[in-house]
């Protein structure tokens, strides 16, 4: 399996020669060309997260999973889309993935609602990958942790409309992964953070920061 990071906090995940994206709002890699895209998980409607999710699923024809409301908006627009709930495990070709709550707002770009945001758990080649999508620090984490056993966890990290470093530190703390790919951050002004306070906060708790260049993978 490789992650590779796309900027703000959109990731496409490759395994066994398919390619998953998650929140694909592609500002930050305009040449990005989507190929053997079998899946599209959208954690909420806001623009910087739909992002691209639509146009891709119409040119690739890989469905967007995303809450109900949401799935539906997708479907208007002519994308093919999976709808689900919050909680429920869903099967895909390469392993299986489940929403989880995110405490946030969802409305589309062009104001209609979009529905509960929410996280998810991804389950890849014996991995569990936890992308938290935009929320506060919430205690449904320490059940994601208890529950979910993340690994892998992807967490905003910039403040302003998420949490911020001081509670990215403490989910890392709950959610009981031992990698932690920051998110969220240094897209615009009000999101910019010193990315060395988060790599020191989060080794201090005797994790693993992993903090990704735009095209990186790992
Ligand atoms: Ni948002
Ligand atoms: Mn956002």
């Amino acid at each position: 399996m490789e992650i590779k990071y796309l900027g703000h906090s959109a990731f496409e995940i490759e395994t066994t020669g398919k390619k998953i994206l998650i929140d694909p709002f592609l500002v930050c890699v305009p040449n990005y060309k989507p190929e053997n895209i079998y899946d599209i998980f959208v954690t909420h409607a806001h623009g910087d997260h739909l992002g691209n999710a639509i146009d891709i699923s119409k040119q690739t024809g890989a469905p967007i999973t995303a809450v109900f409301e949401l799935a539906n908006y997708c479907k208007s627009k002519g994308a093919k889309a999976n709808d689900i709930g919050i909680g429920a495990w869903c099967e895909y070709s390469w392993g299986r993935g489940i929403a989880v709550p995110a405490f946030h707002s969802s409305s589309t770009p062009d104001g209609v609602y979009g529905g509960m945001p929410c996280g998810y758990i991804l389950e890849i080649e014996g991995k569990t990958i936890y992308h938290a999508g935009d929320t506060g620090l919430n205690s449904e984490m320490k059940m994601i942790g208890e529950v979910y056993e993340p690994d892998i966890a992807m967490l905003p990290i910039g403040g302003k409309y998420t949490m911020d470093i001081e509670h990215a530190v403490k989910a890392a703390e709950w959610l009981g992964a031992s990698e932690i790919i920051p998110m969220h951050y240094n897209t615009f002004d009000a999101i910019s953070v010193d990315i060395n306070d988060f790599e020191r906060q989060i080794r201090e708790i005797g994790k693993f920061p992993r903090i990704m260049g735009i095209n990186e993978n790992k």
